[in-house]
């Protein structure tokens, strides 16, 4: 890998979400979205590598993996206009068979191309596989926590400009029910990130991304959601019940325990 290929990716990646373009406001909105968090998280993943001592090789494999790790999301949104991931379709194994079948990898070694897809398949499951290669470790812990300070970043903007419904497909079409399971609440009092399919509600949905704090694996990771205050400007679109203050100060206590 080295600077030149990382650029004609960056250029492909480029043209080709450039294609997708829609007369639907609301999902127009979302691929320039989606195009902006892979930029952004480009941008972490930087600042984060600063955590763990990249040479300038392994911090072009994680720019790479960070502005690709949700390719699938364009197709995902033009065939079926929704976010919602199933078995069948969904962003990650879409995502892995666009690279493949556009030859975007064709540069780089066989085992580069094998941690980039190792990071893509497992950026967004629960809890990591015990088989995961030792190699790509670092990196999917890197793009995890970039990640997810980005789509904290989107949604604390989101939930505090924005009256709920205004995007539907990013709000994952989930119900504004004031109701929180028990299941959300335990998993939270008990330092643990919410399961996604505990999420009925947009308002678990919030918690489950607050949440992420427990997941979070850079002590700059935890500096960056503390100083953006991302836990705080989600919580503002709560309602505030008494078992949602309990939650908000467990993870926020946690945080603090973690700077
Ligand atoms: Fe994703
Ligand atoms: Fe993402």
């Amino acid at each position: 890998m080295n600077q030149e290929i990382y650029q004609n990716i960056k250029f492909w990646f480029d043209t080709y979400t450039n294609r997708f373009l829609s007369e639907n406001d609301e999902i127009q909105l979302n691929f320039d979205l989606k195009r902006s968090h892979s930029f952004n998280t480009v941008e972490i993943i930087t600042e984060l590598s600063l955590d763990c001592e990249l040479d300038d090789e392994q911090l072009l494999i994680a720019k790479t993996i960070a502005l690709l790790h949700d390719v699938g999301r364009f197709e995902q949104l033009l065939k079926y206009e929704t976010f919602s991931d199933n078995e069948q379709d969904n962003h990650i194994d879409l995502g892995i068979a666009i690279l493949k079948s556009e030859n975007v990898l064709e540069k780089l070694e066989e085992e580069t191309v094998q941690i980039i897809f190792e990071c893509i398949r497992h950026h967004e499951v629960s809890t990591l596989p015990k088989s995961i290669n030792e190699n790509a470790l670092t990196f999917l812990k890197l793009l995890r926590d970039a990640d997810r300070i980005d789509i904290l970043n989107i949604f604390s903007k989101y939930y505090s400009e924005c009256k709920p419904g205004t995007n539907k497909r990013l709000e994952m079409e989930l119900a504004d029910k004031p109701e929180i399971s028990k299941m959300v609440y335990k998993s939270v009092m008990d330092e643990k990130v919410i399961c996604k399919k505990d999420i009925l509600t947009l308002n678990e949905q919030k918690l489950h991304q607050m949440s992420w704090v427990y997941d979070l694996n850079f002590k700059r990771s935890f500096k960056v959601v503390s100083e953006k205050n991302y836990l705080k400007k989600i919580y503002e679109s709560l309602p505030k019940k008494d078992e949602v203050i309990d939650m908000y100060r467990q993870m926020k206590i946690y945080l603090e325990n973690n700077l």
